[in-house]
């Protein structure tokens, strides 16, 4: 397994590298649309990557973080509140969040579907979901696969399609953009 309770600080030095500055802008233009002090949950969190992304284009969010690795957590910034906890048992009541952030971390969770039902339960109804991570069909997507896999990750990296596919089952209606060999899934819930 790869040692992130380790390597907060490299994450925190070295993470938002690894996000081309487009991704940030689309994630911008994604958060456009919510409501001043919107609840945001940003799952596999790290070191609170992706609300620091988004805090830089809205700073009036409510910014919540989950991970299990306290010593990816702690370098999380102070405005961002921090949970010690797993994508597959999210310690938040039903219909609480307006936005789920998932940056580079849906391919660590071993249990996709559990985490994604998870999200559906702590999103409201309409709620909106936003994935960065890396693309399986390309040359470096499965060179990281393969490498985390030896490291004794899960790699449960996907084909973009097939993660919307997945996503529609859900009931998430789903937009994908591409980025070289990384992706990003823009998806909004309709619960029934
Ligand atoms: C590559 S890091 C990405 C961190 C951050 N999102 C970023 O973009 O810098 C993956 C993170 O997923 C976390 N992780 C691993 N398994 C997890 C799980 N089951 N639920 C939630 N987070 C998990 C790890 O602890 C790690 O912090």
């Amino acid at each position: 397994m790869i040692p992130f309770n380790h390597l907060g600080w490299i994450f925190k030095t070295f993470g938002s590298r690894v996000y081309p500055k487009e991704v940030r802008h689309g994630l911008c233009k994604f958060l456009n649309v919510l409501d001043s002090r919107a609840k945001v949950l940003d799952v596999g969190a790290g070191t609170g990557m992706m609300c620091e992304f988004a805090q830089a284009c809205r700073d009036d969010l409510l910014l919540s973080a989950v991970d299990p690795a306290p010593g990816m957590l702690k370098f999380s910034p102070t405005y961002v509140t921090a949970h010690e906890a797993s994508a597959e048992a999210l310690p938040f009541d039903d219909n609480h969040f307006d936005c789920i952030l998932m940056g580079e971390a849906l391919h660590h969770f071993r249990e996709v579907d559990l985490a994604l039902e998870q999200a559906v339960r702590v999103l409201k109804d309409t709620g909106k979901l936003f994935i960065y991570d890396f693309n399986i069909q390309t040359w470096m997507g499965k060179i990281i696969c393969h490498g985390e896999k030896l490291l004794g990750e899960p790699g449960n990296f996907f084909e973009p399609e097939v993660l919307k596919t997945k996503l529609e089952t859900y009931g998430f209606s789903v937009k994908i953009k591409h980025y070289a060999w990384r992706y990003t899934i823009s998806a909004v819930l309709e619960k029934k």
